[in-house]
């Protein structure tokens, strides 16, 4: 009996694949260039990086005409540890051009797809750009072409691009899907550093794929489509549940008055069992909340342990801005947020929680005045305004340069990582003398 996502004609190689395949030869990598769709973000550009700077020809194929424009000047639309010298090199010496010409798919030996796949405002995920954008690929790939599905998605998506292939007659395309687990920002170490899950729609497609990949990373682990997409979403949800379970704690300390900290520190000091125990913090982001949600509408729209992670994370800042209206008279005040990326020594604000902590409060406060720097956002305040203007700061995302901030009114820190010294409020509940 065949599940649907497991049709016949793949199940006689795949149902074997997993590490069944020989280890791939360094030598056997195909000449020719790279096209990577979605080229210029956050997975396609550390990707492109990595292979040129292994001597590979990468053409970026992206919808952006701005990112396009940034990258080939040489420079990175977002932050990326030790990326901008390279990103300049392979720009200089002709290895890597970001286009938003389509015809660059035409000499490709291999067509990396890395464009989004967000969740839509009922947190279902939104395939139908993604469907558009693969429908179009599909008319466009040539015979031997490598087509490998980078971006993270939904499950049974690469068996059922292997069928529309089989269907309109391109058995002659190979098909595998590799997701991507590296932390944004420190792509270019960790590529290095991480095995990579590799997935063919037939042997071939995995041999060809795990080759092209072992030439930057150090270890391949054959899985079957619908293992490596589901091991990618586990990756992320089990993130995310981890999060919450701090979180949930933190809340849970504050309700009965206790300091978390002061537990947090002592259930980690010389106790390995808890050293996994996660801060407290503002867990966002673009991949983390959205691929829980898709794993919950994989398993039929049931994933208690997932959906129960994200009341409480989104719940957390409505928690935080409720503890300091108990603390503080917020009408009267002006809020400083220290932080709008979603996480620290990050440019990237998307899902960032520090946005709706700002929609909050301004229901609350005379004032909110949002501050980073490191996010190009034209609605932030610089730090020194902020500082001067604020009656109380709110660390949305604890960046570095915040560790040590010296200032003069209370800054509440959920994530206890700003030096008590410098702020009179370590966490929401301690109500400043001055303002009691
Ligand atoms: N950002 C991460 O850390 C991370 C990590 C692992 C996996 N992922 C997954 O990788 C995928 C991409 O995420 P991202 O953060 O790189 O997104 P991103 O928005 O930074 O990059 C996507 C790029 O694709 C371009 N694009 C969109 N539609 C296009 C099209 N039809 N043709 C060509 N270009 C197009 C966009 O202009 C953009 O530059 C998602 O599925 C995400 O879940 C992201």
């Amino acid at each position: 009996m065949h599940s649907p996502l497991n049709p016949p004609h793949l199940n006689s190689h795949s149902q074997n694949q997993p590490f069944a395949l020989d280890p791939p030869d360094e030598n056997e990598w195909e000449a020719g260039p790279l096209a990577i769709v979605g080229g210029c973000g956050h997975v396609g550009l550390p990707l492109a990086l990595a292979f040129a700077a292994r001597g590979r020809s990468v053409d970026l194929l992206d919808t952006s005409a701005e990112r396009v424009a940034l990258v080939n000047a040489g420079r990175m639309p977002f932050h990326e540890d030790d990326a901008e010298p390279l990103l300049a090199e392979s720009i200089q010496n002709g290895r890597l051009k970001a286009t938003t010409d389509a015809s660059v798919l035409e000499d490709a030996s291999a067509v990396i797809v890395t464009i989004g796949t967000p969740v839509d405002e009922y947190l279902d995920p939104s395939v139908g750009e993604f469907d558009r954008s693969l429908t179009w690929l599909l008319e466009r790939v040539r015979p031997g072409q490598l087509l490998i599905l980078r971006s993270t998605v939904f499950p049974g998506m690469t068996d059922r691009l292997a069928r529309q292939l089989e269907e309109r007659g391109r058995g002659d395309v190979d098909l595998a899907y590799c997701p991507e687990r590296i932390v944004q920002g420190k792509s270019l170490v960790e590529l290095k550093q991480l095995p990579q899950l590799v997935a063919g729609a037939t042997p071939s497609a995995a041999k060809r794929a795990a080759a092209l990949f072992r030439l930057i990373c150090p270890k391949i682990l054959y899985l079957r489509p619908i293992e490596a997409e589901l091991a990618k979403l586990f990756c992320n949800a089990y993130r995310y549940i981890n999060f919450a379970i701090a979180n949930q704690f933190y809340v849970m300390a504050q309700h009965f008055e206790a300091d978390f900290h002061k537990i947090y520190q002592a259930l980690r000091e010389d106790y390995p069992r808890m050293q996994s125990l996660s801060r407290p913090g503002f867990a966002a982001g673009p991949c983390l909340l959205k691929d829980t949600m898709q794993l919950g509408a994989f398993n039929h729209g049931s994933f208690v342990l997932g959906q129960a992670a994200m009341m409480v994370n989104e719940g957390l800042p409505y928690l935080v801005v409720q503890d300091l209206k108990r603390a503080y008279p917020l009408a009267d005040m002006t809020v400083g947020i220290l932080g709008m990326a979603f996480k620290p020594e990050s440019d990237d604000p998307r899902s960032s929680l520090s946005y709706k902590l700002r929609k909050v409060l301004l229901l609350e406060c005379k004032r909110v005045l949002c501050t980073d720097p490191y996010v190009p956002d034209t609605g932030l305040t610089p730090l020194a305004e902020v500082l001067d203007q604020a009656d109380l700061l709110l660390v949305g995302t604890p960046h570095a340069c915040y560790h040590d901030l010296k200032c003069r009114q209370p800054i509440v820190d959920i994530t206890n990582t700003i030096k008590k010294s410098v702020g009179a409020t370590p966490t929401a509940v301690n109500q400043p003398a001055e303002l009691a």
